[in-house]
Parts: C-alpha cells; sequence; structure tokens
C-alpha cells in the first residue's frame, strides 16, 4: 500500500513576501512595512517593497506552479489591499488582483487555498492596539467575511490565521518580528486575541458560506528534555507550553493549558483573556493545518538564553541542520503529526508548511543544485509516509516555499524556494528540489514504490 497516494500535493507563499508593489493598488501600509524600514531589523536592511513583484505580473509565478504540476497552491491575500482603511470599505483594485491570480489557477488546474492573515496587519489597526485589542478581532472578521464574499466563487479553502505563536511571540516577546514589541504580557495577549479572531472569523465564514472548508495554520515544534533531570524536564513543560501547547490545546480543548497560570502569572492570564470566552475558540474545523520545522534539545537554564521562553536554553543543533541552524529530523515531523493525530483523531490534518532554508545560488551552468532540499524533500516525504501509515489522517501537503521569497527577519539571503528567484531579471529557475519534487508527486500518484533516495549527482539535477 502506498501511504501518500492519497494526499494532495502543493506549495505555499504569502502576500508580504511575494507581491511587492507596496505603495500600489489601492494597499494601505501594514506593520510589515514600518518594521523593515527601521533600521537593524532585517538581514541587509531588506524589505518586502519588491519582493517577487507577483502583483505586478502574476504570470510566471502561475507557469511555475503549473510546471511544478501541484493540485493546490497555498497563497494569502493582504488585509491591506481588501480593506481601504478603518471604514471598512473594500478596496476593488485588491479583489481584481486577487481574482485574477484565483483565476489563474483554476484555468491550470490547481486549486487554491487561501490564508487570511499571514502577518501583515495594516498599521492603522496596529496604532489602535494591534493584537493587543480586540477591535483587530473584530477589524478580522469584518475582512475575513469581505474577502469571502468578493473570492469565495473561487475559493472553498481557507486558513484563518498562519501561526499565532510566532505572530504574538515573535512580534511581541522576541521583537524578532513586526511590530518588534518586547513584552510578555503583550505577547500572550497577543495569542489570544488572535485565537479569539480565529474562532468568531469561523462562525463568521460559515454563516455566509457554508460549504467553506476551514482551519488554521500553526507552527508545532518537536521537543526533547536535555536529560530526565527535574529541572529539565520542568524546562521542556514550559518550552512546550509556550511553543506548542498553548495554541494547540486551546483551539482543539477550548481552555488554556493548566500550567499556563504558573507560568504566565495569574495576572497576565487573567489580562489576556479580558473580553474573551476561551471555550469559543474551539470552533468545529475542517482541517487543522501543522507547519513543521523546528526539532529543539531544551536544558535548564538560569538566565534567560532564550528569546522566547524563560529559564531554558536550546541546545545548539548537530548537522544536518538548515543554513539558518535549524535541525533537518524528518523524525520530529512525524512524532508532530502523531501528537495532532493522538489528540483529535477525527481531524484531518494539513501540512501547511514545511521546508528548508539555505544559501542558494546559480552556478556558472545557470543552475540551481540543491543537494541538500533534494535529501530533505525524499526523508521527509518518508516521514510523511511514516505519520500516514501510523494512523495520521494527512490530507495534504504544502512545501514552502514555491519560489524564494522575502524571509521576514532573513530578507532575501535565505532562500527556501523549489524554484530560484532570480531578483534582478524576475525570473524562476527550478531548483534540482523542484525536478525532485515534481518527480515525487508523480509517482506517489502513480502509487510507485519505490522511494529513490539521494540519487542527486553533485554535477546535475535530480537523476
Ligand atoms: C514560517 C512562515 C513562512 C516562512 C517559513 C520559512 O514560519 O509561516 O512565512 O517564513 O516559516
Amino acid at each position: 500500500m502506498n501511504a501518500l497516494a492519497g494526499i494532495r500535493w502543493g506549495s505555499a507563499t504569502a502576500a508580504y513576501q511575494i507581491e511587492g508593489a507596496v505603495d500600489r493598488g489601492g494597499r494601505v501600509p501594514t506593520i510589515w512595512d514600518l518594521f523593515t524600514a527601521k533600521p537593524g531589523t532585517t538581514t541587509r536592511g531588506d524589505t518586502g517593497a519588491d519582493a517577487c513583484r507577483a502583483y505586478d505580473n502574476p504570470e510566471p509565478m502561475l507557469d511555475a506552479i503549473d510546471w511544478l504540476g501541484i493540485d493546490t497552491y497555498r497563497l494569502s491575500v493582504a488585509w491591506s489591499r481588501v480593506i481601504s482603511g478603518p471604514d471598512g470599505a473594500t478596496n476593488p483594485e485588491g479583489i481584481a488582483y486577487y481574482r485574477r491570480v484565483l483565476q489563474g489557477l483554476h484555468d491550470r488546474g490547481v486549486t487554491p487555498a487561501v490564508t487570511l492573515y499571514h502577518w501583515d496587519l495594516p498599521q492603522w489597526l496596529q496604532e489602535r492596539g494591534g493584537w493587543a485589542s480586540l477591535e483587530t478581532a473584530a477589524a478580522f472578521v469584518h475582512f475575513a467575511v469581505t474577502a469571502v464574499r468578493e473570492l469565495g466563487d473561487l475559493v472553498r479553502d481557507w486558513i484563518t490565521i498562519n501561526e499565532p505563536f510566532c505572530a504574538a511571540f515573535h512580534g511581541h516577546l522576541s521583537g524578532l518580528h513586526a511590530p518588534g514589541i518586547r513584552d510578555e504580557a503583550i505577547a500572550l495577549r497577543a495569542a489570544l486575541v488572535q485565537l479569539h479572531a480565529h474562532g468568531e472569523a469561523v462562525r463568521a465564514i460559515r454563516a455566509v458560506a457554508p460549504g467553506a472548508r476551514l482551519g488554521l495554520a500553526m507552527n508545532l515544534s518537536d521537543l526533547e528534555a536535555a536529560s530526565d533531570s527535574v529541572e529539565d524536564l520542568a524546562a521542556l513543560q514550559r518550552a512546550d507550553l509556550v511553543e506548542n501547547r498553548l495554541f494547540l490545546h486551546t483551539v482543539l480543548q477550548g481552555r488554556l493549558p493548566d500550567d499556563a497560570v504558573d507560568y504566565f502569572g495569574a495576572d497576565a492570564v487573567g489580562a489576556a483573556v479580558e473580553g474573551i470566552d476561551v471555550a469559543r475558540i474551539t470552533e468545529r474545523l475542517d482541517f487543522i493545518g501543522i507547519n513543521y520545522y523546528e526539532h529543539n534539545v531544551i536544558r535548564a537554564a538560569d538566565t534567560d538564553n532564550d528569546l522566547v521562553v524563560r529559564g531554558i536554553e536550546k541546545l545548539p543543533v548537530p548537522e544536518p541542520r538548515s543554513a539558518n541552524g535549524v535541525a533537518v529530523r524528518p523524525d520530529g515531523f512525524t512524532r508532530v503529526l502523531l501528537r495532532v493525530a493522538e489528540l483529535a483523531p477525527e481531524l484531518p490534518i494539513w501540512v501547511t508548511e514545511n521546508g528548508i532554508g539555505l544559501w542558494d545560488y546559480l552556478a556558472p551552468d545557470g543552475r540551481c543544485n540543491d543537494v541538500e532540499r533534494v535529501t530533505f524533500i525524499d526523508q521527509y516525504l518518508d516521514a510523511l509516509a511514516d505519520a500516514v501509515s501510523n494512523g495520521a489522517n494527512v490530507e495534504a501537503y504544502y512545501f514552502w516555499a514555491l519560489t524564494d521569497n522575502f524571509e521576514w527577519s532573513h530578507g532575501y539571503q535565505l532562500r527556501y524556494g523549489v524554484f530560484y528567484t532570480d531578483y534582478p531579471t524576475g525570473r524562476f529557475i527550478p531548483k534540482a528540489s523542484a525536478e525532485r519534487f515534481r518527480a515525487r508527486i508523480a509517482d506517489e500518484r502513480n502509487g510507485a514504490t519505490n522511494r529513490a533516495k539521494n540519487t542527486v549527482r553533485r554535477d546535475g539535477a535530480a537523476a
């Protein structure tokens, strides 16, 4: 039996990372425009001002999608292109752009999956308190319903929010992401307000589009304690609370994990849930989106060594690892999927992101031979098959990313695409990994069981 025969194959991007044209088409400024304008926030001062120029011309990206032969493409619609400002008016130019892209996907036989919030909060909302304010949740619901009304004839699958952990804790505690705040109580509030916005949006979307399929995308980490000492096990629990359970359990069980009060304190938790009915965060979902990147070994630390979780440190990651030091651990991917399956056995899982950042470059022959990503695809798809064989109900897998793009604080240096983005010319060049992913998809569809491993030649493309 081929475990992956029924999977829908896809690839993903997000608006701010690919579109560019930040001051055109009626788009209003976002927190990322302001954040990247500040010195020191991104590698080399890169911003999303131009990115892959997908707004000016979506065709090359649609052609890349077509070439890859995927079933489905995950994109995000920018709140700042859909809603013009505090009066909530719809921006027709923004809608026209997304309709063109979505129609382009349908013309190529590709099913879109649309993320509503992939971190690009309109700045006018930040000025009113951003994700610390319930006003932002109400505005999100209005945006979500508007997007579904305007685009719902072309889209059935919607992801409310992408990685609320990162938006909360990197946006408001480590300060590595926009809006660059560093305050734990605000970060916790931002987490809860996003989850509340998710639940409210799911109900509101169902009311206007009963046929919609709805979920959210959360990043989960596979964590392990450095030893079985009491201290390290407690450190593991703290990291697991903040990075995983605060989101996973709250969304699926409608209450905060029991140790949230111990860790954050009763006052901070009380303030974070003010005006929010936590039980109503749990709303029937059609799928749960899982973004998997991280495996970490956690040790107790007296000093606050980690930028997000207090009293822990993450041990240095051995090779193989990504260019930005993330462990290559396909076994962690299997474990995370099985953990979700155990918690919610009936709920379909969509792997909404999985990928690896590398310092890719074009060789003199004009090709990008990203052997590490080719191996990554083979190993992670095998890990996916392991999870499915052991009971994980996985329906879809989206590789991050389709093309290299603006990788947030890493700017353009760190590349995740299976297509190499040649920024000066705007061309997308299939890397060896694109050839491998395309071949694997075709094989899995044909029910092939031979999983050739590591047959990439250093001198050329996938063999
Ligand atoms: C995820 C983000 C995505 C991309 C990948 C590499 O955390 O959702 O936009 O940056 O990481």
